[in-house]
């Protein structure tokens, strides 16, 4: 194997998140603007090839995780073989999938068979009304069909993600965690980020990780568990465990410091962090005609090298002078 991903602060680069479509079926108002229409055009998306080459790549240097996400990864009309052509590549990532779970019913055992281990569900509400509200369709039970179908495909746990946000539903946390503790969810909550398409976030009016501990504190006694290595969530026993819940503090606190992760745009763009303002291009690598085999590689690897060497310390969310990235989440890849 080659030397790893090693950045300036000597952050070692495990995990890739890729995103492998910006198209979404659900319209979640802090992620993609409800009339969106400004699509990828598809020759722009990397092929299924010139992902498995990256991946390849990146695997080499010592990704050792990868997840797919989107926009709703479960679009891409080939996901089944993409997992299948990940799990045969030389060094084979854990791969994992976070999904709005519309399309789990059909294809749970599918991707399980393709050597699928675990997704993640995005499920902000209990209330069909609010769901219909804030993600513009009217899809609740799909969702919940869709877990269903990865626990019975053996996609166990399912992990379940959920953004609060106020007088939206931040009445629901703890609601949220007792129907996972009754379903065999694991449960986490993620701090709403500065990434929403009409740039309305605001800090003051965020629901932190602090309030989400005090909703469920009010139920349950929350004990943290040791050891939270490179993983984004903080997580508590509840009641003395086994049964954890998970809170993403992006925002209030943030771990950068810890932070292991490259993304890849569905684009073909590189990502430092999802907060970067700048985008390296690995697609004209990719599809360079003056280049043969190992010509790319060089070149993929110099790119990923160069990349990484450029990642700030945090993310400077908390800074003054912050600016937002111009494009939303949904087509970075949460
Ligand atoms: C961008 S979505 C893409 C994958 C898939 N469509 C899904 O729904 O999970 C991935 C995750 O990002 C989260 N997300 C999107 N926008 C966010 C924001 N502004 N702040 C925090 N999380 C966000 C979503 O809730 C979801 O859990």
């Amino acid at each position: 194997m080659s030397e790893p991903l090693v950045d300036t602060f000597g952050r070692v680069h495990r995990d890739l998140r890729v995103s492998l479509t910006d198209r979404c079926n659900l319209r979640c108002t802090y992620c993609m603007p409800n009339d969106f229409a400004d699509w990828l055009p598809g020759p722009e998306l990397l092929s299924t090839d010139e992902l498995m080459t990256v991946l390849e790549i990146a695997t080499d240097l010592g990704i050792t995780g990868v997840r797919l996400t989107g926009g709703e990864p479960l679009l891409r009309a080939d996901i089944v073989d993409v997992v299948r052509r990940i799990t045969g590549l030389p060094t084979p990532p854990r791969i994992s999938v976070t999904t709005n779970g519309l399309a789990l019913v059909k294809l749970a055992g599918p991707l399980r068979d393709a050597g699928l281990e675990r997704v993640n569900v995005s499920l902000d509400t209990l209330d069909r009304e609010r769901f219909k509200a804030l993600t513009f369709r009217d899809r609740f039970d799909d969702v919940l069909a869709g877990i269903k179908a990865a626990q019975a495909a053996g996609l166990a746990p399912v992990k379940v993600n959920s953004v609060l946000m106020k007088g939206v539903n931040d009445d629901e946390a703890p609601a949220l965690l007792r129907r996972a503790l009754d379903e065999g969810w694991k449960l986490r909550f993620i701090e709403q980020m500065p990434l929403d398409p009409s740039g309305i976030w605001l800090r003051s009016t965020m629901i932190t990780a602090d309030d989400i501990f005090a909703a469920l504190s009010e139920h349950h006694t929350l004990t943290p568990v040791p050891s939270r290595g490179s993983a984004p969530a903080e997580e508590f026993y509840v009641d003395g465990g086994p049964e954890t819940v998970g809170i993403i503090a992006s925002v209030t606190r943030p771990f950068c410091a810890a932070c292991d992760r490259l993304r890849l745009t569905a684009d073909g763009q590189l990502r430092n962090c999802l907060f970067a303002r700048d985008e390296l291009d690995l697609r004209s690598a990719l599809r360079d005609d003056a280049l043969d085999a190992a010509g790319v590689r060089l070149e993929v690897e110099r790119r990923l090298r160069l990349v990484v060497k450029d990642k700030l310390p945090g993310h400077g969310i908390n800074d003054l002078n912050f600016i937002q990235p111009t494009r939303p989440m949904s087509a970075i890849g949460g």
